[in-house]
């Protein structure tokens, strides 16, 4: 048996639309400003899809690239106007920063109801504590895919590989607070495989090709791959080996056309949610 492919690519597309039609209603254009500084090759494509699909939905999208060698206090003080402008709904900073500047000290700047990538502590705190909030979008996007699969946590065994603040982590809480039972794996566990095969969420965010192999994967089990790495040959693959998963997963994420798509699709709705948030 194989694996039934989760589209997100047709997802996310399905999720633009609808909130294109909701946007149209509006008496106003939600406002998404994205802020890069330099020119990481690869934050460029990223910040150019987010522009096009912010567009394409209806929304008016900024894109303020400031040179390599930009200041903290010059990008905290890009921040700040950007905190005041009323037209301004979303603020997301582009990762990685270069290394002069303490993220940290950037994300902590943002105004929490402009977090559209709910980075800030006050909105991870909102996480954890399992209150309304701006949600991480990638995560987001995993709990959109598990649903697309029809697949409850609800006192499901989910495996999370991974514990960065960006996806790991939220995720996990996500999970928990949907009532599965989570564990949280990571580059320390020791036996890294047997919690996979435990696992009847395994959702993969390492940032390692193709480091899950396919017999650490539980017959029929549902497989997120977060993952975006460039293999060998340049081309795109995931955390898990995809060709190897396929006969035990009973569903599974492709990379390209998984999660990725739905990261963009849920910025724009937590753009739409500050929005309405803002003017409530
Ligand atoms: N760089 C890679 N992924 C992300 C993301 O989700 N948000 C931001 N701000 N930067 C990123």
């Amino acid at each position: 048996m194989s694996a039934r492919i989760l589209d997100g690519k047709a997802l996310a597309a399905r999720r633009r639309a609808a909130l294109a039609t909701r946007v149209a209603a509006l008496q106003f254009r939600p406002g998404l400003c994205v802020v890069r500084v330099g020119d990481d090759p690869a934050s460029g494509v990223y910040v150019r899809n987010k522009d096009r699909a912010a567009r394409e939905a209806g929304f008016s999208s900024e894109t303020l690239q400031l040179p390599e060698n930009t200041t903290e206090a010059e990008l905290l003080a890009v921040v700040k106007r950007l905190n005041g402008d009323a037209s301004v709904d979303g603020i997301l900073v582009q990762l990685p920063l270069p290394g002069h500047i303490r993220t940290e000290a950037v994300l902590d700047a943002i105004d929490p109801a402009k977090d559209v990538d709910g980075f800030h502590p006050v909105n991870q705190g909102a996480l954890m504590l399992n209150r309304p909030g701006l949600v991480p979008c990638t995560p987001r996007g995993v709990m959109l895919l598990l649903e697309e699969a029809g697949v409850s946590p609800k006192g499901a065994r989910a495996v999370v590989v991974g514990r960065s603040t960006i996806v790991g982590r939220p995720v996990s809480t996500l999970l928990l607070n949907a009532d599965a039972t989570v564990t949280t794996a990571h580059s320390r566990t020791r036996d890294l495989a047997a919690e996979c095969r435990r696992a009847e969420i395994l959702v993969a965010a390492v940032g390692r090709a193709g480091i899950i192999r396919g017999d650490w994967i539980a017959p029929g089990a549902t497989v997120i791959d977060v993952g975006i790495n460039r293999g060998a040959d340049g081309k795109l693959v995931g955390d898990v080996a995809y060709a190897e998963a396929l006969p035990h997963a009973g569903a599974i994420t492709p990379v390209p056309g998984g999660v990725g798509p739905m990261t963009i699709a849920c910025l724009l709705e937590n753009t739409l949610e500050a929005a309405l948030a803002r003017r409530a």
